[in-house]
């Protein structure tokens, strides 16, 4: 059983400088939400509400936009505005939010094992907050059944163009088992797009099992006797997927990556169509070039 989500958020945002100056990047508007709450929602209806967020001191606002404000909510309803009190509640108690600080060498394997820590031996789902999905069933509820059908880690995959490789973790690919189920025998992070092994992206979602965590504590181990590079999440499953079965998910669903100016500014505008209250306005402003 895949029980406990974690989402990693102590990164600068250095891609979208100097937007996230002051605001951080998982903060930024989605549609009228903000990137983490999407993802927080995605794994509620996915059946997983217990949620790690591993941050850091400059990520206050994530913890003040999840934490209960019953001030606010009395302000409300005292004059009348039910609906914002209720909206604000509703924010509040969507999961059980358990916050950690991260602490460890650099690079994204950290949050992971600092959160490991606290949840022992059992696999659990990490998703990297700057992607949000469109889904008829939710990405992390794919990825749930993924693991449940193989009982191995398991990574979210979508196609990807080749010149996009040097972006994004891009899987060694041994065997198709059909309806978008990878056996994997490797991962390159970040590769040219000459040497890209798939034409595949990992796109932020995984399932990890304590075998990818022990990984992940020898690369620590070694960090810390000889500190250099970073500990990448990338690594551990490449290392671990040597000797074990790794599967990727294929993820039926659109995918907007907000994490670079262009692409945030693409997914901003793309929710902002499929409002389900304001999209057809602003359908029309898109079509007449936004003329007054
Ligand atoms: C990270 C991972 C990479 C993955 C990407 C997905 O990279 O290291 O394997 O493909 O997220 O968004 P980052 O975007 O943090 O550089």
């Amino acid at each position: 059983m895949v029980r406990r989500a974690v989402i990693p958020v102590a990164g600068l945002g250095s891609r979208l400088l100097p937007l996230t100056r002051a605001l951080p990047k998982e903060m930024l508007p989605i549609g009228d939400k903000p990137v983490i709450e999407h993802t927080i929602r995605e794994l509620v209806d996915s059946g997983i509400d217990d949620i790690i967020i591993v941050t850091s001191g400059r990520k206050s606002l994530i913890q003040q936009h999840f934490a209960p404000d019953p001030d606010l909510e009395l302000q409300l309803r005292a004059t009348g505005k039910h609906d914002l009190a209720d909206a604000v509640g509703e924010v509040s108690s969507l999961a059980h939010i358990t916050y950690l600080h991260q602490n460890g060498p650099y690079g994204n394997g950290t949050p992971v094992l600092n959160a490991a820590r606290v949840i022992g031996d059992e696999p659990f789902m990490v998703l990297w907050a700057d992607d949000v999905f469109v889904a008829e069933v939710p990405r992390a509820r794919q990825l749930k059944a993924a693991y449940e059908a193989t009982r191995a880690p398991v990574l979210a995959l979508m196609p990807m163009e080749l010149e996009d490789a040097s972006r994004y973790g891009v899987p060694i690919v041994k065997e198709d088992l059909g309806d978008g189920r990878l056996l994997i025998s490797g991962l390159v992070e970040k590769p040219a797009p000459d040497e890209a092994p798939s034409r595949y992206a990992a796109i932020g979602g995984y399932v990890v099992t304590p075998g990818v965590i022990d990984e992940l504590e020898a690369r620590t181990r070694a960090w810390h006797r000889h500190p250099k590079g970073e500990i990448y999440l990338t690594g551990a499953l490449h290392d671990h997927a040597r000797t074990h079965p790794v599967y990727g998910q294929v993820i039926d669903g659109t995918w907007w990556d907000t994490g670079s100016p262009l692409n945030y500014l693409k997914a901003q505008f793309a929710a902002a169509l499929a409002h389900p209250a304001y999209g057809p306005e602003l359908r029309a402003l898109a079509q007449d070039g936004g003329a007054p």
